[in-house]
């Protein structure tokens, strides 16, 4: 399984960050182990799928509607998403989720409505889930994301998951942006719980092929020890994705 380092730069980006994609080739050269991709805001996906055609990386979008259009002000379709050429979308961040009202069976919805069920758009959905730390120091951290997996993938059917056409993404919503990160040990763990969700739901053939990043204050100088745990194919970075040189030397901390 190749791994998947993915840049998510929420509402930080600005038009002149097209130039970005070719300062991270020159640092990070393309291979055969780890696939890039970057998922800046709305505005820059179409001029983002552009200037990084040559480079082999991927574009996302951090958000789409069940929907396929309709009178839902500010919202944007996974169909258009699909037609800027994006092929990933960040689905149930738990910045969506506080802020946003994304509930799991919104994110359901979203994840059915990526994958393509009636519109054909196709999107890859990088479902996220995590638990507070509130969670966490009650012991029921692997209860909430085992809750949160089996409502977010609730709505597809054994069609949709062949493994290459999900990802999930394990952010505890403590770690984000604080610069804490769960023990490798606790990592591990949850990445193996989430690895037994997924065989249950989908079967161990496909629960092995879904790659199943983390997130949360991934670093430079942290990235190479998470990225070598069994059950970890990638990683979903903010703030240190913003810097090419950064997310460089965290695609190069992949073994
Ligand atoms: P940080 O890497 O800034 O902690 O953000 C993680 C995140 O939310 C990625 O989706």
């Amino acid at each position: 399984m190749k791994t998947l380092i993915a840049a998510n730069w929420k509402m930080h980006g600005k038009l002149d960050w097209v130039d970005k994609p070719a300062e991270f080739r020159s640092l990070f050269r393309a291979n055969d182990v780890v696939d890039v991709l970057i998922c800046p805001p709305a505005h820059m996906l179409e001029i983002m799928v552009r200037a990084c055609a040559g480079h082999g990386i991927s574009i996302g979008a951090q958000n789409c509607h069940d929907k396929t259009s309709g009178a839902y002000t500010g919202e944007i379709s996974a169909q258009m998403v699909a037609d800027t050429g994006a092929t990933y979308v960040i689905l149930g961040h738990s910045e969506r989720r506080a802020m946003f009202g994304d509930t799991d069976e919104v994110v359901a919805a979203k994840t059915r409505a990526a994958l393509g069920a009636g519109i054909g758009a196709g999107l890859v959905p990088i479902v996220c889930v995590g638990e507070s730390r509130a969670e966490r120091e009650a012991g029921q951290a692997e209860e909430v994301v085992g809750g949160q997996l089996a409502v977010c993938l609730s709505k597809l059917g054994p069609e949709d998951a062949d493994g290459t056409n999900l990802v999930i993404a394990y952010e505890p919503v403590w770690a984000i942006g604080t610069g804490l990160v769960p023990t490798l040990e606790d990592i591990a763990t949850m990445h193996d719980h989430i690895r037994g969700c997924l065989t249950t739901r989908f079967g161990v053939k496909i629960a092995d092929t879904i790659q199943i990043l983390y997130g949360g204050s991934v670093k430079p100088a942290n990235a190479k020890e998470i990225l070598a745990l069994k059950d970890v194919s990638g990683a979903l970075i903010g703030g240190a994705a913003l810097e090419m040189d950064s997310l460089a030397a965290i695609a190069a901390a992949v073994e």
